[in-house]
Parts: structure tokens; C-alpha cells; sequence
């Protein structure tokens, strides 16, 4: 059985930020039915979950990185609490925090390189002194992006350097940039190799990882074409690159996602009988939340972030009801403290149809999937997206903007799809497909069968956990 590390900073249930955290959650349960045994490694944060579990130390280091001397634990999670490995590593001072990336004051940590780089140092320290063997390195996102260059190229990872290392893209859009000023806190590295760090005059752990690293994918195949086509500093260098580049769809964990057995509903799925689940999720959330349940409910659950385009959906909203066009919105997600506002703002102004929940609340996310006729996700890009899959699981119908992996799970009900497709870049896209919903909404008929269709849709992991057995056969061949 070949065996995978996972290297990351986020891994449901232990810490998540965002969708990244429910693939590393998921794939290696997934990959065990294709006989690969894969492990994740994370740093150890302060989060509750982390926090409730026993862990034993395996190991014990220090290295130097600048003016500091690093002093790191790795540690395994004791007794079986997940259905695979968990490492994580513990560096008192840089992870021992509550959240994951984001300080008080709603920006990123101020010593985010240090919190990165030292993560990426410790765990190759460690794979370089007794830890189990791993036959391939697997990274994700930028955060990771530079140990596909320090296990090629510094003495002090020698062993490692002919491990395969794979990288995966889940948002190409951070990039963890920072100046040479700090390459004091890197490895001594071979100068001769210095290009492989730089881009554009700046360590880009980015464009790092897509030199250096054996395989390069994003979450979605049409990701990885819009990352090759669209106009962007890095198009050149996903161009050049074009060769060890693909996309392997997100899938869903199915069994930790299933109406008729989730932990956070109140009201199951009954066997067949959606029309019960979705009314009776939708009549105790509205009134919960003081919405009338006779109108057709939009939900819109996630990061109040311009990529989501939160922005846009205010603007439609603001169309729609000054068209008077009847349905109620319920917003949850946190994040852009301006967005946050402008959404309380529209509540405000709509109380009676519109509830905002600025918050990260997984058991109400869940109860919007279920309670809600559709989900809106007018996101400027979106590498893969989680949400339109969890929506349809639950009987929600997407709303969608055309883009990244939105193009791959949702084709547009003209086209015998399963949601509502829009042109972010029309001004009035999401208004009109709002128009189109509530139009779909008035034939009762149509709407249950496209309902029906939805929820048959199968987005599990299984498929794409094959994608990538044969993506690391591949560079284990290469290896001989
Ligand atoms: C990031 C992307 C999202 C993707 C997720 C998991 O959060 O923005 O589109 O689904 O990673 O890969």
C-alpha cells in the first residue's frame, strides 16, 4: 500500500477555514478504498477540537530561522478518533492561537511568513529523523508551496530529495508573497537554484510550488483553464508548466453530508419524502428567524469576501425588491468588515424578507441547506466550490455565476442542468437569474421535478479519489 502525507493547514475536523479544510478532511478516508493509506500533517492551533483531544509527541527539534531559534513538536492524535493518521506540530508562539489565519482585527497575522515557513521547516525536519516513510509528498496551497523547492534543493533535507512532491491549488489567488529582505528565514538553499523562489522580484511561494513540484492541479478542471487563459501575472508561468497541470474535481463526503442522518438537523430526510424534510426544515427556520415560509427562500452561506462576490448579491437583492419580486434571503457568512455591513444594511432596509447572520456556524449552514429552495453563489471566481454540492445534496437548487469549478458541477437548466447560471460580468446577471428562479418557483410542478433531479446528482469523493491514484502512480513511475 503506498503511502501519502498530507501537508497542510487545514484539516476538518481538527481546523477549517474554509473548503480546503473539508478536502484534507476527506480525500485520505476516500483514497483508503483505492489502497493508498494517506496521513495529514497540520500545525497545532488552539482550536476547540484540537484542544478536546490526547495527543503523544513523537518528536522534538529545533532549527534555526533568522534571529530565532525554532523549537518544534510533532505529536500524533491518540486513540481512533479519525479514520486516518493526524500529525501535527507544535511550535509554541507561532500556532498556539485560536484561529487559523486571521487576527483580531479581522487581517492576517503580522508574522504569517515566520507561521508558514516554520511549519514547512519543522515537518521536513521531521521526515528527515525517524518519522514513518512516506512515498509521496502531498501540498496544499501556498502555505506549503515551498517544500516542493526546499526538498529538491537544501542540504539540509537531502534525504528527501528525490520524493515525488505533489501540489494542489485550491485558491490560486493567494499566493504568500514576501520580500527577499526575509529569506533569513528560509534554509540555507543551492544559490544557483535562486530563480525557482522569485517571482516578479519577490519570494512567491505560488509560483515556487508550480515550478518546483512533480504534478501541479487545481480543484476544478475548468480552474486550471481560466488560471492558464485569464489575464494574470502567473498566466505565463501555468502556461509553461502546462505539462504537469491538470484539474481533479472536489468531491463531497457523502456520509458526513446525508440529510437523512445529520447530526446538526432537527428534521431528517424520511426515506424519499423531500417534500416533508425541505417544508418542515424551511417552516422551523423561518420561523425561528421571523421570515414568512410561504415565499421561496434564497440562502447564501459563505466568506463575505469580493471573490465570493457578496457585493453582487446585495446590488441584486436591492433590484429585485425594488421590483418587488417576492422571495426572502437569508445571509450567513462573516468576514470583509464593509461587506458585513452593507449585508446588515440590506437587512435593514428589507427586515421582513432578508435575515444576515454574520457569523461561522456550521449547524446553521446546515439547516440553510436544508430549509432553502435555492443558493445563490455569484462568486467572481471559484477554483472548485463546496457549497453548490452540499446545496443540491440537501435539495437546494444553485444559482451560480459561470465560472472555475461552478462550470463543471453546474450546468444551466437550459441546458438539461441542475441550476441557474449567470455571466458574473452582466450587471444585471444575478437580478435576472433571480427573475428566473422565482419564475421556476411559480410552477410548483417543474420546480419539485428539477428538485428531484438535483438531489439524484452524485458528487462523492469516489471518482476523483481515483483521479488521484492515478495522478501519484504517474509520478511514482518516474521515480524508477
Ligand atoms: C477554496 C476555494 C473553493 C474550493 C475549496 C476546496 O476555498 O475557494 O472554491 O472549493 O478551496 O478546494
Amino acid at each position: 500500500m503506498k503511502k501519502v502525507l498530507h501537508i497542510s493547514t487545514e484539516c476538518y475536523p481538527a481546523a477549517k477555514a474554509g473548503g480546503m479544510g473539508d478536502v484534507v478532511g476527506a480525500l485520505p478516508i476516500y483514497l483508503k478504498d483505492q489502497d493508498i493509506k494517506a496521513s495529514v500533517i497540520i500545525p497545532k492551533y488552539k482550536t476547540n477540537w484540537i484542544r478536546s483531544q490526547i495527543f503523544e509527541t513523537l518528536q522534538f527539534g529545533t532549527f534555526q530561522m533568522g534571529d530565532q531559534t525554532i523549537k518544534y513538536g510533532i505529536q500524533k492524535l491518540l486513540k481512533k478518533k479519525l479514520p486516518f493518521h493526524l500529525y501535527v506540530v507544535d511550535i509554541p508562539g507561532l500556532f498556539d492561537r485560536e484561529s487559523i489565519y486571521l487576527a483580531e482585527d479581522g487581517h492576517g497575522y503580522k508574522d504569517e511568513a515566520e507561521r508558514f515557513i516554520g511549519f514547512q521547516r519543522a515537518v521536513l525536519s521531521w521526515l528527515c529523523h525517524d518519522s514513518p516513510t512516506f512515498d509521496i509528498l502531498h501540498c496544499h496551497d501556498h502555505m506549503t508551496g515551498l517544500i516542493p523547492f526546499f526538498v529538491k534543493h537544501c542540504a539540509a533535507y537531502s534525504p528527501l530529495k528525490k520524493k515525488p512532491v505533489c501540489f494542489t491549488i485550491h485558491n490560486g489567488q493567494y499566493r504568500g508573497v514576501f520580500p527577499w529582505s526575509q529569506r533569513k528565514l528560509l534554509p540555507g538553499f543551492d544559490e544557483r537554484f535562486n530563480g525557482l523562489l522569485d517571482w516578479d522580484g519577490q519570494i512567491n511561494s505560488l509560483a515556487t510550488a508550480i515550478k518546483s513540484a512533480w504534478r501541479v492541479n487545481t480543484v476544478s478542471p475548468n480552474y486550471m483553464q481560466e488560471l492558464m487563459n485569464q489575464p494574470d501575472t502567473l498566466r505565463q508561468l501555468y502556461q509553461s508548466e502546462s505539462k504537469k497541470c491538470s484539474g481533479i474535481i472536489n468531491g463531497i463526503d457523502n456520509d458526513l453530508w446525508d440529510p437523512s442522518t445529520d447530526s446538526y438537523l432537527e428534521t431528517h430526510l424520511d426515506g424519499d419524502n423531500w417534500k416533508e424534510f425541505k417544508s418542515e426544515s424551511k417552516s422551523k427556520l423561518c420561523r425561528e428567524f421571523g421570515l414568512s415560509s410561504s415565499k421561496a427562500l434564497i440562502g447564501y452561506i459563505g466568506r463575505m469576501a469580493p471573490q465570493k462576490g457578496a457585493d453582487i448579491l446585495t446590488s441584486a437583492t436591492i433590484d429585485t425588491k425594488k421590483q418587488e419580486l417576492e422571495y426572502n434571503l437569508f445571509v450567513l457568512g462573516s468576514g470583509d468588515k464593509d461587506i458585513e455591513h452593507s449585508m446588515k444594511v440590506l437587512e435593514d432596509q428589507y427586515g421582513d424578507e432578508v435575515r444576515v447572520i454574520i457569523a461561522y456556524d456550521e449547524k446553521l449552514a446546515r439547516r440553510i441547506y436544508a430549509a432553502s429552495d435555492f443558493l445563490a453563489m455569484p462568486s467572481r471566481f471559484e477554483p472548485c466550490g463546496l457549497n453548490q454540492m452540499y446545496a443540491m445534496r440537501y435539495g437546494s437548487i444553485p444559482i451560480v455565476s459561470h465560472v472555475g469549478g461552478l462550470v463543471d458541477t453546474v450546468p444551466d437548466i437550459k441546458d438539461d442542468g441542475n441550476g441557474i447560471v449567470f455571466d458574473v460580468d452582466d450587471p444585471n446577471g444575478c437580478a435576472d437569474a433571480f427573475y428566473r428562479a422565482m419564475n421556476l418557483y411559480s410552477d410548483q410542478k417543474k420546480f419539485k421535478k428539477l428538485r428531484d433531479k438535483v438531489t439524484e446528482e452524485d458528487f462523492s469523493w469516489d471518482k476523483s479519489a481515483k483521479k488521484y491514484k492515478k495522478l501519484y502512480k504517474a509520478v511514482l513511475k518516474e521515480t524508477k
